[in-house]
């Protein structure tokens, strides 16, 4: 009888711990659609390879003319404006070469779906004739329901992923994702930076990693624990930086 009620409570313990520490952990909440936050993910980092769209030529009418270090399609990418951070301005792109002083999308975490739609059909962003509604409304989903803060998992001074296992990130990768990388983070042929070279910007790595690489096969690992992006990326900082 005691140990009964003492196995109840080990049991109570243990499920409290998995429930807790998986809510904690995970972006994930089991209410919204996850593959359309998934896709608006995608939309956000290249929306025209996304939906097969024609690859803008002129630069986006709201790029500053300051920034003449990237031109053309970039322009119009959301993440060029905003950021891998979602922290525009304040992020990562307070400086460098995506320098545009424009601000992120992370004041709108939480708005309203609707609010943030006629943000993204509006005159500054001119994409009205650009996208359909499903494209919108998953592009919204992601602002509103589907930014984490990239200042709980990633170090800003020393780009390093906070509490990374390498141990683990090591067996993660050489099952899930050295089929298409290779071991040392190579591959593809077409990729021009190694994997272990692509650290030098985490926030991105961790953006791809979550939702992953518009058109192509990719996975996205957004509706695991956390934790497991974070092993890998502290197993990607110790692959080879050069091809
Ligand atoms: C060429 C730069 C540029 C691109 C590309 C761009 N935006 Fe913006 N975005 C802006 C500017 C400028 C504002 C207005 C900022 C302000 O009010 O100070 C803005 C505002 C926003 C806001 C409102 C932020 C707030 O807190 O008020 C959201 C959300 C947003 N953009 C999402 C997107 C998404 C999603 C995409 C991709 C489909 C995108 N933007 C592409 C320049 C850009
Ligand atoms: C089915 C094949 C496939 C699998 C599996 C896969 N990836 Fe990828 N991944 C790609 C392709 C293709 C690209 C785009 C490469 C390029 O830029 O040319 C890519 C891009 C990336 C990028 C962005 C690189 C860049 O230059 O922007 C990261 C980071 C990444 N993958 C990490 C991972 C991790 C971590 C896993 C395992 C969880 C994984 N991938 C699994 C195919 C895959």
């Amino acid at each position: 009888m005691i140990r009964d009620f003492a196995n109840s409570l080990i049991f109570a313990a243990v499920s409290a711990g998995l429930i807790f520490g998986a809510a904690a952990m995970s972006p994930v909440s089991s209410e919204e659609d996850q593959g359309a936050i998934v896709r608006g993910a995608q939309l956000y980092d290249k929306w025209f390879a996304v939906i097969k769209a024609e690859k803008p030529k002129e630069n986006h009418p709201a790029w500053p003319a300051s920034n003449t270090k990237k031109k053309g399609n970039t322009t119009w990418r959301c993440k060029s404006c905003h950021g891998w951070d979602y922290q525009g301005k304040d992020g990562a792109y307070s400086s460098g070469s995506y320098l545009t002083g424009i601000k992120g999308i992370n004041g709108m975490a939480g708005a309203e779906l609707g609010k943030i739609m006629a943000v993204l059909k509006d005159d500054t962003h001119k994409l009205a004739d650009k996208m359909d509604e499903r494209d919108f409304k998953d592009l919204a989903l992601f602002v509103s329901k589907g930014q984490i803060d990239m200042n709980k998992y990633i170090d800003r001074a020393t780009k390093a992923p906070k509490g990374g296992d390498k141990a683990r990130g090591v067996q993660y990768f050489n099952t899930m994702c050295a089929q298409c990388h290779a071991k040392d983070g190579s591959l593809p042929k077409d990729m021009d930076k190694t994997l272990g070279k692509q650290m030098g910007n985490p926030w991105e790595v961790m953006h791809k990693i979550l939702n992953g690489q518009p058109a192509e096969e990719m996975p996205a690992l957004r509706a695991l624990d956390t934790q497991i992006t974070l092993d890998l990326m502290a197993h990607l900082s110790t692959l080879p930086k050069e091809k």
